[in-house]
């Protein structure tokens, strides 16, 4: 796992942006594992700037998102897909038909099976990936058992109550989510975590300061994986501890 430490939040998206565009520059079939909260706001305007700089062509990629939440329309400007229409697809040329965030509404088992049989079919070349204050990853909550594929997740109170902030209240943030599993995560070729914030200091510290794995911390699993930059800014590093 390598470690990057940037100044600030602002680097952190330029870095983990200009890692996705030079992915689609070598290979412009490429498919695009993608995420939300705040944390990817910096990366997706990075990728615009390189797009709208005419250095990068998002025509021909792919991209499937890691979750949704299970009873928001999509054009809820709280849903994940209404999140990445504005924040991204909106402003680079990617064919919307391109694009896949899972359903949160309609009968759940179908959405379950419509996402898997969608993984089944991608091959992620890079995903990105936020972090929860719980270590979740995508909506991969900590507990006695890690799912494998994708799955209907019920969130932790820490989640409902750390997202309550995009919703008027923590009544109105559902209690359900659609998310990859940790395998469909475990497959990409390539995975990008950011963070930042005093907030994920106990999820980063168990990542990148202790050695083993833990269903507590669903992201210490990135260990196992091959490729894996975690980018985090100096505030946090100095926080957990971590010298490069
Ligand atoms: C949500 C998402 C995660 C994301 C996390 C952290 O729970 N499902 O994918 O990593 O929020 O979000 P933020 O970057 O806003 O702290």
């Amino acid at each position: 796992m390598r470690v990057i430490v940037t100044s600030n939040n602002e680097e952190i998206g330029e870095i983990a942006g200009g890692m996705i565009t030079k992915v689609v520059q070598d290979k412009p079939t490429a498919t695009l594992g993608l995420a939300t909260g705040s944390s990817p706001e910096v990366v997706y305007a990075s990728m615009i700037r390189a797009y709208e700089r005419g250095e990068v062509d998002f025509s021909q990629v792919h991209t499937v998102n890691l979750d949704e939440y299970l009873g928001l329309t999509p054009d809820h400007p709280q849903s994940y897909r209404y999140f990445m229409d504005s924040h991204l697809f909106n402003h680079i040329n990617v064919p919307k038909e391109n694009t896949f965030v899972a359903s949160g509404v309609g009968d759940e088992e179908e959405c379950v099976k419509e996402f898997r049989s969608i993984l089944n079919r991608t091959h992620v070349d890079i995903q990105l990936l936020g972090i929860g204050e719980d270590g979740h990853i995508a909506f991969n909550e900590p507990g006695q058992v890690l799912h494998n594929n994708a799955h209907v997740e019920s969130l932790t109170e820490s989640t409902i109550a750390a997202n309550a902030r995009f919703f008027a209240n923590e009544d109105e943030v559902p209690k359900k989510a659609i998310s990859m599993g940790m395998g469909d995560i475990m497959r990409a070729s390539k995975i990008i975590l950011i963070a930042s914030g005093y907030k994920k200091a106990d999820a980063i510290r168990g990542l990148i300061m202790d050695e083993n794995v833990d269903v507590q911390n669903p992201s210490t699993m990135l260990k196992m994986h091959p490729d894996v930059t975690v980018i985090i800014d100096r505030p946090l590093a100095d926080l957990v501890g971590y010298t490069d």
